[in-house]
């Protein structure tokens, strides 16, 4: 039999993913760094980590019809827990999955300040998107007071257990812990403290889900992700990735970063 003569690897460590959040920001003349990625996103680097850009909603359509041919995703940065019914100016997994996205992120630290996200909410919003096929990243992280107060595990710990959907599994979530101080200050926690804090969300998971999926469920760092300290933050232990903010807006910028697993 080929499976008893070639077992399968057994990988320890998920394959990274990086991923650009490019908020509210770019338009169709955008795309252009759309396609710069794609292109720059060789075989070699296919091979060491997945990337994908998750554009405004009135760009998703556009940018994966770009990509066609590419293994760059694009994904969506919100989506609606329901898949249709009377929510203006909301926007359902299911379209999102419609126009081509295969991602999308839901509980960023904005939408929970801006909209009022409560985890319950980001969680119905987890599920829509595994209900649609979609891949849910689910963002955690502390307020600056929260850190000063000495709460940030407490706070993440509790944030991650709310926000999970029902059926999470290693192919389908994804934890993105971004200390809310640190998005877009330039300012990043020390490396001690990402491992802390990366070691405890996976012991979280681990109670959540079992050894298996937590060991194999990625956990995105971002806030502040630069070129110049992807490669650092990238090492750390229990990181398998960035979710980028400024930093994703400029090809160069996002190749460079992604370069970390070259
Ligand atoms: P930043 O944003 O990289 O600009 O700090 C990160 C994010 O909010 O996802």
């Amino acid at each position: 039999m080929i499976e008893a003569r070639f077992p399968m690897a057994i990988t320890s460590r998920p394959r990274p993913l990086v991923a650009g959040n490019w908020k509210m920001n770019g338009t169709r003349a955008s795309l252009s760094e759309i396609k710069a990625i794609a292109d720059g996103y060789d075989v070699a680097l296919q091979n060491r980590a997945a990337l994908l850009i998750c554009t405004p909603a009135t760009l998703v359509l556009t940018a994966a019809a770009a990509c066609l041919g590419s293994k760059l995703e694009i994904g969506g940065q919100d989506c609606h827990a329901k898949a249709s019914g009377a929510h203006t100016g909301d926007i359902s997994a299911e379209m999102l999955a419609d126009s081509g996205a295969s991602f999308v992120i839901v509980g960023h630290s904005e939408r929970r300040a801006d909209h009022g996200e409560t985890s319950t909410i980001v969680k119905a919003k987890a599920e829509a998107a595994l209900r649609a096929g979609l891949r849910a990243i689910v963002c955690v992280g502390e307020t600056r007071a929260e850190r000063e107060a000495g709460k940030t595990l407490a706070v993440v710990r509790r944030q991650v257990k709310g926000s999970l959907p029902e059926g999470a599994s290693r192919w389908n979530t994804i934890i993105a812990y971004e200390p809310v101080w640190a998005i877009g200050t330039g300012l990043t926690p020390t490396i001690a403290d990402v491992a802390e804090v990366h070691a405890d969300i996976r012991k979280t998971l681990r109670g959540a889900l079992g050894a298996d999926t937590a060991g194999r469920m990625r956990i995105l760092y971002g806030g502040s992700v630069k070129p110049d300290n992807a490669a650092a933050l990238m090492a750390v232990a229990n990181v398998d990735g960035a979710l980028i903010g400024g930093a994703s807006l400029k090809a160069a910028d996002f190749l460079a970063i992604a370069a970390a697993y070259r």
